[in-house]
């Protein structure tokens, strides 16, 4: 299958009478299945080329499944998934990951016993013929994360907390992602990091990528989303332009804290 040659569907006009981005990711009314228990329940959710989409939820939402189902570790039992347009629903992880799909998963897997640029040259193992790609994405990497360029012959292991995630999601991009998707990026990180590590996920999209982030952690998600979906019990409780959901009465009251 080749998913890097699929048409993004084109998108009708918007109000202002400039059309909106191109559809990435588009997951259309899917049920989810763990044997016989239903977690994700007809969930629909959409991410536009150079957006930041948040996901947020509850422990225990489905936001991990929804993860799953996009990289092709989990299928759908109805409903389905397109990538730039093209059908991902049979697609195997692998054939995923080639049409541009990287995933940063929960608890930032990064390996301890490799130096941090091992870590990132292991990351962009999918595209390792291209090294002139490679040396100019590690370079957007370091520019992302300078901490990573000057600690680039230390051990991952040696890493703080929050460096690692930084290398844990350099790694995600050294595949060079069209689609880079961010399962708790604030899991085990002080609130005075997650702020920087957030304003560091924004300048990802401002620089021509698209992300969507999985988390608990509304605020911070929120603050830097474009569009964003409140998760409930596997369904898509509420969802709109991100600013528009930090005001929302009943997210502020459940998520926020208001
Ligand atoms: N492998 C699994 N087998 C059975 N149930 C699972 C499995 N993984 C997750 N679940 C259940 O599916 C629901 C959603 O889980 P998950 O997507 O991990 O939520 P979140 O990431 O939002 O915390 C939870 O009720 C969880 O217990
Ligand atoms: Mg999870």
């Amino acid at each position: 299958m080749e998913l890097a040659t699929a048409q993004p569907p084109v998108a009708a006009a918007d109000s202002t009478g400039r059309p909106p981005a191109l559809v990435v990711l588009d997951v259309r009314a899917v049920d989810v299945y763990y044997g016989q228990a239903q977690v994700l329940f007809g969930l629909s959710l959409q991410v536009r080329r150079g957006q930041v989409v948040a996901v947020i939820g509850a422990n225990g939402a489905g936001k991990s499944t929804v993860l799953n189902l996009v990289m092709g570790r989990l299928r759908a039992a109805t409903g389905g998934v397109t990538l730039n347009g093209e059908t991902i629903a049979q697609a195997s992880t692998a054939q995923i990951v080639s049409g541009g799909v990287a995933c940063v998963p929960q608890r930032r897997r990064i390996f301890p016993t490799l130096t941090v640029l091992e870590n990132l040259e292991v990351g962009g193992y999918v595209r390792r013929k291209d090294k002139a790609g490679m040396a100019r994405t590690l370079d957007e990497v370091y520019a992302l994360f300078p901490v990573l360029k000057s600690k680039s012959p230390m051990l991952g292991g040696v890493l703080s907390g929050g460096e690692q995630q930084m290398l844990a999601i350099g790694r995600g991009l050294m595949s060079s992602p069209s689609l880079l998707l961010l399962d708790e990026p604030s899991m085990g990180i002080s609130p005075k990091l997650t702020t920087g590590l957030f304003t560091d996920i924004r300048r990802i999209a401002d620089t021509g990528r698209t992300v969507m982030l999985v988390e608990q952690n509304a605020y911070a998600a929120l603050g830097i989303a474009d569009h964003g979906y409140v998760l409930e019990n596997g369904r898509v409780a509420l969802e709109g332009p991100a600013r528009q959901l930090m005001h929302d009465d009943y997210v502020r009251q459940t998520y926020l804290g208001a």
